[in-house]
């Protein structure tokens, strides 16, 4: 069975690498919000704890396979969300969520900053919304500057005022 293509898939400030603060995302950008969507519909989308329960308030992504990360996954989370959507699952790693998402052709791992840290070393290919500036924050994407031109390299670029949209595929030299 052909596994699935893994996709990073964040937003981060441009400056400074923050991609969350207070629970929340610091921006409000709807073309990223709609880009999202489009990229991530019909797919498995791989999410920790605290993204679940701060960012997306336990309101599980339409038409994806919401897979949610903990150390103690949470059975009456899971039972009080799953009679509402079917395509949920709490798992206790990446590592076993990507083996739930093993139905799906793409599996999008979107956040927050450890599973990013784990998904570098997994990921075939990054879809990056660089936002213009540096934000306050508490959470941030890892470093990934040298991963660039060693491991993965950059195919597109679509700029938008304020923020830009990157694709970048692994390689393998
Ligand atoms: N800008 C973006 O694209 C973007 C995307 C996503 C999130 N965010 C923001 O980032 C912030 C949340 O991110 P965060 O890094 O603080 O938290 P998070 O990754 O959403 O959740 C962290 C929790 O997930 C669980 N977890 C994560 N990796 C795990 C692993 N490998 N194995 C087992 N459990 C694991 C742990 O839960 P337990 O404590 O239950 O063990 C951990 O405490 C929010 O502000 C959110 O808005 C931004």
């Amino acid at each position: 069975m052909k596994l699935p293509e893994i996709i990073i898939i964040a937003a981060l400030a441009e400056a400074n690498r923050v991609i969350g603060k207070n629970g929340q995302l610091p921006w409000r950008i709807p073309e990223d919000s709609q880009r999202f969507k489009r990229l991530t519909s019909g797919y498995a989308v791989i999410m920790g704890r605290k993204t679940w329960e701060f960012d997306l308030q336990k309101k599980p992504l339409l038409e994806r396979h919401n897979i949610i990360v903990s150390s103690s996954p949470q059975p009456n989370i899971a039972a009080e969300s799953t009679s509402a959507h079917p395509h949920l699952s709490f798992v206790a790693s990446l590592q076993d969520g990507l083996t739930q998402a093993n139905e799906s052709k793409k599996v999008f791992i979107m956040g927050g900053a450890r599973l990013y840290a784990e998904g570098l070393t997994l990921a075939d290919t990054l879809e990056l919304t660089l936002v213009a500036g540096d934000f306050e924050g508490d959470t941030f994407f890892p470093e990934y500057d040298h991963l660039v031109g060693t491991q993965f390299e950059l195919v597109k670029v679509e700029s938008h005022p304020g923020f830009r949209f990157e694709t970048y595929q692994r390689f393998y030299p």
